[in-house]
C-alpha cells in the first residue's frame, strides 16, 4: 500500500508571539506544502529521505531512537548549525536532521503505531526555520498519511490536536496556531481559547517573503519572549495588550478592505516584535528593504530570531520581488484554502 498526504505552511500576518498568552494571530496558509509518501518498508526500520534538505534516517522501531544515514551539509539547501537532533551527524546538520523527530513522533503517536517497517518520503517546498510552518506542516502531513496508511477515520480537529501534541513534545512551548492553519487551510483569526475562526478578506493579499539563510528556533525564541516578560512583566504586558489591539484592527481592516491601515499596523507589529527581542540585523535589513522597493507594510513572520519577512505590496509584488532576491532569497505567496488533504 501507498498513501500520500500533503498540508500547507503558513504566514502570519498578526499576533506572533503575543498568541502563546491567550492574544489572538492572523495567519494564512500559503500555496506551498510538504508532501508526505508512505509505503511498506523495505527493511524492519522507518526509513525518511527529505531530498530537498539532503537528509536521510532511520528509525528503529522498537526504541524509536533515530540514526541518520547520510548528510551532505554542503548541499543542503537551508541548514544553519542551531536546534538538537538525537545523533546530530555534523554541527551544520543539526537543523535539518531535528525534523526528523516531527516525523518520528508523528509516526509513533499514541493512537496509533506501525508494527513493520516503512518508507516515508517528504517532498518539502518549504524552507525550514524560515517562519513558514514547515515542522507543523511536516507533522501534520506525515500523521494524515500515517493515518490513511492505517485505515483510522481522523477528524481535522483530532487531526489537529495530534499535531499540536506532537510539536509541544519535540519543541517544548509552542501555541496550537501553526498546526491549526495547517489542517484547516484558509485565512484564520486564531486565538488559543477559541482556535481558528475564518476571515473573508476583501482586499487582494499581494505578499513577498523575503528569508534569510539563519534558521530561528521557535522553542528557544518563545522561552526567550518568555524570559523577558517574566523580568519584565509590567512592560512586556502592555506590549503584547497593544499587539491584540492590533490584531483586532487588522481583521477589521482585512473585511473591509482598508489596505494602508492593514499596512501600518503590520509596521507598528514589527517594531513590537522587535521589543520582544526576536528582531535581528538581516531581518529588519529585509524589513526596510521591501520598504524601500514599495511595499506599504512589512514585517517579520513566525517566530523571528532569523527566518522570514512579509512584505505587503499591492501593485509593487515584482520590484519587491526583485530587490528582496538581491538581498537574500524571496518568493510571493498566495492563499492556500486547501488545508491538509490526503488519499
Ligand atoms: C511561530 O510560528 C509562532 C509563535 O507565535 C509560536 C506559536 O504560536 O507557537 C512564535
Amino acid at each position: 500500500m501507498k498513501v500520500t498526504a500533503s498540508a500547507p505552511g503558513k504566514a502570519i500576518l498578526f499576533g506572533e508571539h503575543a498568541v502563546v498568552y491567550g492574544k489572538p494571530a492572523i495567519a494564512m496558509a500559503v500555496n506551498r506544502r510538504a508532501i508526505v509518501t508512505i509505503q511498506e518498508g523495505t527493511n524492519d526500520q522507518i526509513n525518511v529521505q527529505i531530498p530537498e534538505l539532503d537528509v536521510y534516517g532511520a528509525i528503529d522501531l522498537t526504541d524509536h531512537q533515530i540514526k541518520p544515514l547520510k548528510t551532505s551539509p554542503s548541499q543542503t539547501k537551508f541548514s544553519d548549525t542551531s536546534s538538537t537532533s538525537d545523533n546530530p551527524a555534523s554541527p551544520s546538520s543539526i537543523y535539518d536532521m531535528g525534523i526528523l523527530k516531527f516525523i518520528r513522533n508523528a509516526i509513533f503517536n499514541d493512537q496509533f503505531q506501525p508494527d513493520h517497517g516503512l518508507d516515508v518520503q517528504v517532498e518539502l517546498e518549504i524552507p525550514i526555520g524560515a517562519g513558514l510552518g514547515s515542522s507543523a506542516a511536516i507533522t501534520v502531513a506525515t500523521l494524515a498519511a500515517s493515518a490513511s496508511y492505517h485505515q483510522e477515520d481522523l477528524t481535522l480537529e483530532k487531526l489537529a490536536k495530534m499535531a499540536h501534541h506532537v510539536e509541544l513534545d519535540v519543541q517544548g512551548a509552542a501555541s496550537p496556531l501553526d498546526t491549526t492553519i495547517s489542517t484547516h487551510g484558509g485565512f484564520i483569526y486564531f486565538t488559543r481559547k477559541d482556535g481558528a475562526v475564518k476571515i473573508n478578506p476583501a482586499l487582494e493579499m499581494p505578499l513577498v517573503v523575503g528569508y534569510t539563510s539563519q534558521p530561528g528556533n521557535t522553542g528557544q525564541l518563545v522561552a526567550g519572549v518568555r524570559k523577558l516578560h517574566d523580568d519584565h512583566p509590567e512592560i512586556i504586558n502592555p506590549i503584547l495588550d497593544t499587539i491584540e489591539k492590533i490584531a483586532n484592527q487588522a481583521r477589521q481592516a482585512i473585511t473591509n478592505g482598508d489596505q494602508q491601515k492593514v499596512a501600518e499596523l503590520m509596521n507598528i507589529n514589527q517594531g513590537l516584535l522587535d521589543a520582544l527581542g526576536v528582531n535581528t540585523n538581516q531581518l529588519s535589513n529585509l524589513v526596510y528593504q521591501a520598504r524601500s522597493a514599495g511595499a506599504i507594510g512589512s514585517k517579520l513572520t513566525g517566530a523571528g530570531g532569523g527566518g522570514s519577512i512579509i512584505a505587503y505590496c499591492p501593485g509593487k509584488t515584482q520590484e519587491v520581488l526583485e530587490r528582496l532576491k538581491h538581498v537574500e532569497n524571496a518568493f510571493q505567496v498566495n492563499i492556500s484554502p486547501q488545508g491538509v488533504t490526503w488519499e
